[in-house]
Order: C-alpha cells, then sequence, then structure tokens
C-alpha cells in the first residue's frame, strides 16, 4: 500500500535577526508533529525557512552597511546551524531568494494578472514596516500599528497594482466556516470569522496592494520591473514552490497543516487562501494558529535586554532539555509566559528528577541483577490519549499524560522496594517497569529523540541492560 503523505510548514522567519525564542518555539513544536506523523508511518515532508526580501530586511542591511544578498546569505546560515544543532528534522531549508522561487512567484502573479485579477490604482494610506502590512487608519493606536516602533509606521501615496481579495473573499469565508480549511485552535477560528464577515458586510474589506514602486529589494512585478512584488505575495508562495523545486508537487501538495503564530494568522488564512483559489489550485486542510508569550510577564524585546536564543537553552539545557522545556511551553489557546525560571523547575522535575531519575535507578538495579530485557512487542504504541494529542498538536497534554506514567513507575518502584526483590520476584516486576519505560520512550520519541533512542537502546530487548549515563545533568547555575 502507498503511504500516506503529510506535508507541514512553519513560517519562513524575516531573515533580519537572530533566531530567538519564538522562531525556536514554533519550530520544535512543528518538528515534534512532523516527526509523530513519520512515527506513524507517513511520508513526511517539512518546510522551514527565510523570508528574505522586503523593506524590513533591506533596512536592516543598509544599517549593517552589507549588501542585502550578503545580509540574507549570513542570517540564513545561523537559521540553518541552529536548526541542524536542534535536530530539527526538516526536508528542505526553503530561501525566498532562490531564483527558481522567483521565477515561479513571477509566472503566479503573472497568471493571476491576465485573467484580470490584479489592476493598477493609487495607494495613499499607511504601511508598517515591522508587520509588512498595509494598515487602515482606523486599527493605528496613536499613529502607528501597537506592536512595532513608532517610526515604522509610514504614510505612502504611490501607484500599485491590487489584487481583488474582494472577490475571493465570501468564498473564503464559507471555506472556513464549512471547516473545509480548518483553523484550529476553534477559538482562532472564530476570531478569524469574525473579522471577515464583519469586513464583508460592511464593504471595508478592500482589495489587496500586492506590489510597492519604491522598493529595490523585492521580486520586480513582471509586466511592469519598476515596481517590486509585495513581500507577503511572495512569501506565502514559497510553500507551493518548494514543492515545485524539489520535485515533489504531485506528492504531497496541498498542505496538510501550516503551523503559524497568531500574528500572521490573516495572512495564512484570508490571503492565503484568495491567492490560491485565484491561482485555482488545492487549498491546504489545515491551519494551526499558536498564540504567544511574555517572558517574566514582558514582552520579548532587545532593549529590555530579555531576549532568549535558542543557543542560550541549548548550552543550559541541552538539545533535548530545549526542545522538552519548549515543547511544554506551547501556548495553546491563550497567550503564555515563559522564562528561565519556570523552564529551570520543569528541567528539574520533570526531566532530572522524575524521568533521568527513573532511567538511572532501574537501569542500575538491573545490571546489578544481570537483568536481560525480554522480547516486547508492545512498547512502539502511543498512550490512546497521547495519540489524540499529537493529532491535535496539543503537545503540553502529551507531556503532562507521559508524565504521570514516569510519576506512577516511580511510585510502584517504591512501593514495591524493587531494591529488596531477588531472582524471579524481581524480574517480574522489573519486566513491567522496564516495558513501562520503553513505552514512555516511544511516546516521548518526536519530542525528544535522541535521549528516547538512548532510553531504547539501553533496556533493547533481548541484551543485558547496564547503568545508564546521566540523561539530564543537574543545573548548574550561579
Ligand atoms: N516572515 C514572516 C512569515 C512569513 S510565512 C510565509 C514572519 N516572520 S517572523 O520572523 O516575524 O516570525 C513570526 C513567527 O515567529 C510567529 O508567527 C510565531 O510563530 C513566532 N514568534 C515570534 N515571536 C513569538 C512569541 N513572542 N511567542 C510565540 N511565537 C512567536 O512573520
Amino acid at each position: 500500500m502507498e503511504k500516506q503523505k503529510f506535508y507541514i510548514t512553519t513560517p519562513i522567519y524575516y531573515a533580519t535577526d537572530d533566531p530567538h525564542v519564538g522562531h525556536a518555539l514554533a519550530t520544535v513544536c512543528a518538528d515534534a508533529i512532523a516527526r509523530y506523523h513519520a512515527q506513524i508511518g507517513k511520508d513526511v515532508y517539512f518546510l522551514v525557512g527565510t523570508d528574505e526580501y522586503g523593506s524590513r530586511v533591506s533596512l536592516k542591511a543598509q544599517s549593517e552597511n552589507k549588501n542585502p544578498q550578503e545580509f540574507v546569505d549570513g542570517v540564513a546560515e545561523k537559521y540553518q546551524e541552529i536548526w541542524k544543532t536542534l535536530n530539527i528534522s526538516n526536508t528542505i531549508f526553503m530561501r525566498t531568494t532562490n531564483p527558481k522561487h522567483k521565477e515561479i512567484v513571477s509566472e503566479y502573479i503573472n497568471k493571476v494578472y491576465e485573467q484580470g485579477d490584479i489592476y493598477k490604482d493609487e495607494y495613499a494610506g499607511y504601511y508598517c514596516i515591522g508587520c509588512e502590512e498595509f494598515k487602515k487608519e482606523k486599527d493605528l493606536i496613536e499613529g502607528h500599528c501597537g506592536i512595532h516602533r513608532p517610526d515604522q509606521t509610514v504614510f505612502q501615496r504611490e501607484e500599485n497594482y491590487f489584487f481583488k481579495l474582494t472577490k475571493y473573499a465570501p468564498k473564503v469565508l464559507e471555506l472556513i466556516e464549512a471547516d473545509e480549511f480548518e483553523i484550529i485552535p476553534k477559538q482562532k477560528k472564530s476570531e478569524i470569522v469574525s473579522k471577515l464577515k464583519l469586513a464583508i458586510e460592511k464593504n471595508d474589506l478592500g482589495d489587496l496592494s500586492v506590489s510597492r514602486d519604491n522598493l529595490e529589494w523585492g521580486i520586480r512585478i513582471p509586466w511592469d520591473e519598476t515596481h517590486a512584488i509585495y513581500v507577503w505575495f511572495d512569501a506565502l508562495l514559497n510553500y507551493y514552490s518548494a514543492l515545485k523545486i524539489d520535485n515533489k508537487f504531485e506528492e504531497f501538495w496541498p498542505a496538510d497543516v501550516h503551523v503559524v503564530g497568531k500574528d500572521i494568522s490573516w495572512f495564512h488564512s484570508v490571503i492565503w487562501l484568495s491567492m490560491l483559489l485565484a491561482g485555482g489550485e488545492k487549498l491546504p486542510k489545515r491551519l494551526f494558529v499558536t498564540s504567544f508569550f511574555t517572558i517574566d510577564g514582558q514582552k520579548m524585546s532587545k532593549s529590555l535586554g530579555n531576549v532568549i536564543s535558542p543557543s542560550d537553552l541549548i548550552s543550559r539545557y541541552g538539545v533535548d532539555g530545549a526542545r522538552y522545556v519548549l515543547a511544554s511551553s506551547l501556548p495553546y489557546l491563550d497567550d503564555g509566559d515563559i522564562g528561565y525560571s519556570k523552564f529551570d523547575e520543569r528541567y528539574r522535575s520533570e526531566l532530572s528528577n522524575d524521568l533521568g531519575n527513573l532511567v538511572s535507578r532501574v537501569s542500575a538495579l538491573c545490571e546489578q541483577h544481570g537483568y536481560i530485557a525480554k522480547k516486547d512487542n508492545n512498547v512502539e504504541e502511543f498512550f490512546g490519549k497521547v495519540k489524540g494529542f499529537y493529532e491535535d498538536y496539543k503537545l503540553h497534554e502529551v507531556l503532562r499524560e507521559v508524565n504521570q506514567v514516569v510519576t506512577q513507575l516511580n511510585t510502584r518502584i517504591t512501593e514495591e522496594k524493587v531494591w529488596e526483590k531477588k531472582d524471579g520476584d524481581f524480574e517480574e516486576v522489573v519486566d513491567d517497569i522496564v516495558s513501562g519505560i520503553r513505552k514512555v520512550a516511544f511516546n516521548l520519541k518526536p519530542i525528544i529523540p535522541a535521549t528516547s533512542q538512548k532510553i531504547m537502546s539501553i533496556f533493547e530487548s533481548e541484551k543485558k541492560v547496564t547503568q545508564s549515563e546521566v540523561l539530564f545533568p543537574r543545573l548548574d547555575i550561579k
């Protein structure tokens, strides 16, 4: 039988700065989802990458006195390195300055233009460079977007090309409402549906400007080279062009899920679907919208000096420790709060103490008894509830569930005083406990793959068990 396919994407991050914990969180969570689907036997295509055009990138390059291509090459390399270190299992690292991507985007926009869905008009209004988004005056807070620096919101009057978003929006609304394009969690779906409904009713949506005439750093509009294609039009199409470039389009299109933060859910629903409807392409099946987090109650920002980088996390907790604390902090429904004290606590209690201790004491006892792990065919299974949580991307719930099993195993060891047991009695309890540990390792594999592998090989069937090395060393914090 042909294997089922699964195509999953993260946002492609702006190639402006070094990766931070927000990018790592989304990427690690998407990776765990991708690995889960591979573990249940699917053929997985997992896209990550960088978004390399637009004003934001070009201004940043300028401020560092670099030419933009040289600048984005440097940033993209940093992203690639850190994802490799974090053991991200991506199939492709997509970059929008890839010449083939440019060709595909040009063809796509040209087709939409030729069928009459793009027209020229004057644009007069606000643009936030930080959001790379045209803003309505009514949405501004004291003259700016409310998220980025006030001077990033600028007034523009220029000739632009407009895409007929209003033509496709009613169909998009219908598709989202009917869950043909499913947005989860449901609360995030409701937010988008009500915003879109209201905009359609009030005739307030407007068409989307898809070009900028004052921007050099961008893919050119094919029929009018003085204009650059709006960066979001180019960026969203990366999910499509990547498969074409990789000759995997027939196999994997459309995407099973795009994982995105709530800041960009509008682009990935209303705008992306309209673009695909206009191009006559099949639509992605799901959008997984995550919430945002603050750090110890504050917004993460360079000026506050509270930016956490993925490499900070790795040096403190190791690769799997970092992956674990990130996956367990996924802000699923509401905005969350993270920070070292919360991470430390999780690492100490759930990893060093509970899981680490379980593996270390059981493997030590096994070694003392010359215990050989028995053949066990039932360990490669997801616990029923865990499977459901992975399917719904509730990684924090996966961990809660698996931790309960770890706690039960630890309690059993203590209550039954396993260290006092001998021969047959020892074997009987330990067979059960070892089988439990192997199941735990299997269930955690998408989140902490290397450690799970280690645990599985310590307790490999029909082999003598030897004492494990320390899996999660004590935190060494001054
Ligand atoms: N380049 C666009 C995406 C284009 S996709 C076709 C972009 N890039 S970004 O670098 O700003 O990354 C945004 C994403 O980073 C968010 O959607 C979210 O997944 C992640 N996060 C950034 N800060 C975050 C938090 N404070 N909390 C949680 N996730 C965060 O937008």
